[in-house]
């Protein structure tokens, strides 16, 4: 199997990653334990930095924080040069918590309040992609108030549809998000958008999906977007500077995968865009795309122990480790595949098939149906691959699960990155009014009894 990043195998034959020994941090840190390889990280964002600057291509690429996000992520993306998208109060919170120049923060979000509105306004965030004219004329008039003239992108819905799974499209017509091209919906609010003092609009987005192999559906969104920047201009005479065209590049989680490197990606973007600004002869804009799984995907690998073994024969045997869908949603919500090896002997003979399953109380909650491994024990340690974006970021306290730690390694170096939740921390936000902490209640408990 072709290991990801810096990982490599001992003289143990103990998994490494940025040279720290795996079965070492499962101890030390405990598991599940989610371990980010900060190599691969910078690796990846230099490859789509280094692909804008081969293809001339002028523009800006952009993290987007929804696949993982924390302070030290976000101080990595800000050294790389990269911009960050953030979705929500929360990650914009978490961006300027951690120092990240609000110059290089576009704020996304197809509902958002008042209250981010302002934050983002007060913060400085260098541009709202709007989704909607009810936050269009909001972000007009907090503007106004704040004496400021917001910075913007029209979110559009270019019809496109990425294959990916159903669940995490976002491109096509029958979508929650942005404007649609059709019956002139996206052009009418460019219109009102044009009008509006405290906005200045600045270009259009879109988004098509997410974990995508082919760069087809790229290139038609992008040649979509330039057709309707074509149309605004002959209509309004507004010239679009900026043209971001969103993320969705996918990543190897199993072997079958076959993701595009940064360089074939921005290649057919480049050539996309070059061809449709000559069709229109429309000025070249600034090229934005929004990368969040590619980024961090492969970087992340999440530890385990194995637990109970229980042999259904003739069916399946389940190995259960101390994890589940409580820190890794994507298995129970998108049926998504992923790999894993033993940790402490990776080089031993995979001759048994197995299934792993989480330890939250549903049958749904899998990690992983029919892993090829070595016969396991009790205290082995799983590592199960590329497991860096949406896994943290969606991760919750379903059965009162804490959710694990983070650690950042790099040449030998651990360091703790998030800090593991504990038992205190659950109860922290639960409130006992008055009534129900009287000791009479508990009394009344036991008449029931
Ligand atoms: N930009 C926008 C506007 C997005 O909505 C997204 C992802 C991205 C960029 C980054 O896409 P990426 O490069 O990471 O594919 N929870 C799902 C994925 C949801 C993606 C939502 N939007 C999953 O675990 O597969």
């Amino acid at each position: 199997m072709r290991l990801p990043g810096t990982m490599r195998v001992n003289h143990l034959g103990h998994l490494e990653i940025g040279g720290c020994d795996t079965v070492e941090l499962a101890r030390q840190f405990g598991t599940p334990l989610y371990v980010l390889d900060e190599a691969l990280i910078r690796r990846q964002c230099r490859k789509y930095r280094e692909a804008f600057v081969r293809h001339g291509l002028r523009g800006e690429v952009i993290y987007a924080g929804k696949a993982l996000l924390n302070k030290a992520v976000c101080r990595i993306i800000a050294q790389e040069g990269l911009s960050l998208d953030v979705v929500s109060g929360g990650e914009l919170y978490t961006a300027i918590a951690a120092g990240f120049p609000p110059e290089r923060i576009y704020f996304h979000g197809n509902n958002k309040s008042e209250e981010e509105l302002r934050q983002g306004l007060d913060c400085g965030v260098h541009r709202f992609v709007v989704d909607s004219l009810y936050e269009l004329h909001l972000l007009n008039n907090l503007a106004a108030e704040a004496g400021k003239v917001a910075g913007v992108y029209l979110r559009i819905t270019p019809g496109v549809e990425a294959h990916t799974h159903t669940y995490i499209r976002t491109g096509q017509r029958d979508s929650k998000f942005g404007f649609d091209l059709v019956g002139s919906v996206a052009l009418e609010a460019t219109k009102q958008a044009l009008a509006l003092p405290h906005i200045n609009l600045v270009g259009f987005h879109c988004h098509i999906g997410s974990q995508i192999f082919d760069v087809e559906s790229f290139k038609v969104a992008t040649e979509v977007m330039l057709d309707f920047a074509a149309s605004v201009w002959r209509e309004t005479g507004f010239a679009l500077r900026e043209l971001d065209l969103g993320g969705g590049m996918g990543i190897r989680h199993v072997a079958s995968d076959r993701p595009l490197e940064p360089e074939q990606f921005v290649a057919a973007l480049a050539d996309a865009v070059r061809t449709g600004v000559r069709r229109h002869g429309l000025p070249e804009p600034k090229i934005l795309i929004e990368p969040g799984r590619s980024i961090v995907g492969e970087a992340g690998t999440t530890l385990y122990t194995v637990g109970a073994i229980k042999d259904v024969p003739g069916i399946r045997t389940y190995v259960a480790v101390d994890g589940g869908m409580y820190e890794n949603p994507r298995v129970a919500l998108y049926q998504a595949e992923y790999t894993a090896v033993v940790a402490n002997r990776v080089h031993a003979p995979a001759d048994r098939v197995v299934s792993v399953a989480g330890k939250c109380c549903e049958s749904g909650d899998m990690l992983i149906w029919d892993l090829r491994v070595p016969e396991l024990q009790p205290g082995d340690v799983l590592a199960m691959l590329s497991t860096g974006a949406y896994t943290y970021s969606m991760a919750g306290n379903y059965n009162r699960m804490p959710r694990p730690a983070m650690v950042l390694v790099r040449e030998g170096q651990a360091d703790l990155i998030v800090r593991r939740e504990t038992y205190a921390d659950l109860v922290r936000y639960d409130v006992l009014p008055e009534r129900l902490a009287a000791p009479e209640h508990l009394a009344d408990q036991r008449a029931i009894e």
